[in-house]
């Protein structure tokens, strides 16, 4: 039974992944920072992270010693300001960094060494973390946390250059979740399939990758 850690699953994606890979026969492990009564219903093993909270990371990697994971997904983000950066508030801009860019490479670099040969990590990014497609400058910010991250998501890649696993920031497409809104084109349900899909599709080939939901490739 192949085997996964979802970072972030007590709703909107990082839920969908979780009900996606146990509905694929997967063994899931999901960790939440608010409790959830729909993870808890959907029967994987569960453990509350923060990742903003570098103790509660160390003490993560303590209780899962020895375990070993075919995927590693890095789901949270936030949106916490749409405003230029010469408006935002500083805490929003803290914030957006630390959770969205800082926080899951300090999640992947603690749980990297539970990755089974020939696995995957996977990031959630953003089409708007794309610096060779920003022509029209909307929601910098979050644009510039995710930008950030996929420049974090390339030296993971480089520290980690012998790790036998591959390394994708996926972008889950514009979905209908409290973060992309009511109006966004695409269901829950087809952009974590496309997700799944893709993360298997692109097991095996290692280095690192930046693609969609339809496994088509993103400019960095
Ligand atoms: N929806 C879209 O159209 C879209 C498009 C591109 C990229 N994304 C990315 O996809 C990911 C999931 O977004 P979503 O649309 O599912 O948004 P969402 O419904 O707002 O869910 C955000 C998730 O992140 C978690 N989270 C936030 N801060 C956290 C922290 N400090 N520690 C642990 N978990 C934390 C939330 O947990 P709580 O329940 O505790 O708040 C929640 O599970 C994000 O990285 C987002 O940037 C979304």
């Amino acid at each position: 039974m192949k085997r996964a850690l979802i970072i972030g699953g007590s709703r909107g994606l990082g839920l969908g992944l979780v009900r996606e890979h146990l509905t694929r026969g997967w063994h899931v492990t999901a960790t939440y920072r608010s409790p959830s009564p729909e993870l808890e219903a959907l029967g994987a093993e569960t453990m509350a992270l923060d990742v903003t909270d570098t103790a509660q990371i160390g003490a993560l990697a303590s209780r899962l010693a020895g375990q070993t994971f075919d995927l590693l997904f890095v789901n949270p983000g936030i949106m916490a300001s749409r405003l230029p950066v010469s408006q935002a508030a500083p805490a929003d801009i803290e914030a957006m960094m630390l959770v969205n860019a800082i926080s899951p490479i300090r999640v992947a670099d603690a749980l990297a060494g539970y990755v089974a040969a020939g696995g995957v990590v996977g990031f959630m990014t953003s089409i708007l973390g794309s610096i060779g497609t920003n022509e029209d400058g909307r929601m910098e910010l979050y644009r510039a946390s995710k930008a950030a991250l996929n420049s974090l998501v390339r030296s993971f890649r480089a520290r980690h250059a012998t790790a036998d696993f591959t390394v994708l920031a996926l972008h889950p497409g514009v979905v209908r979740t409290s973060m992309g809104g009511p109006t966004a084109p695409l269901d829950i349900e087809t952009s974590v399939r496309g997700l799944a899909d893709t993360i298997e599709a692109r097991r095996g080939i290692g280095g690192a990758a930046f693609v969609d939901y339809r496994n088509e490739v993103i400019p960095w």
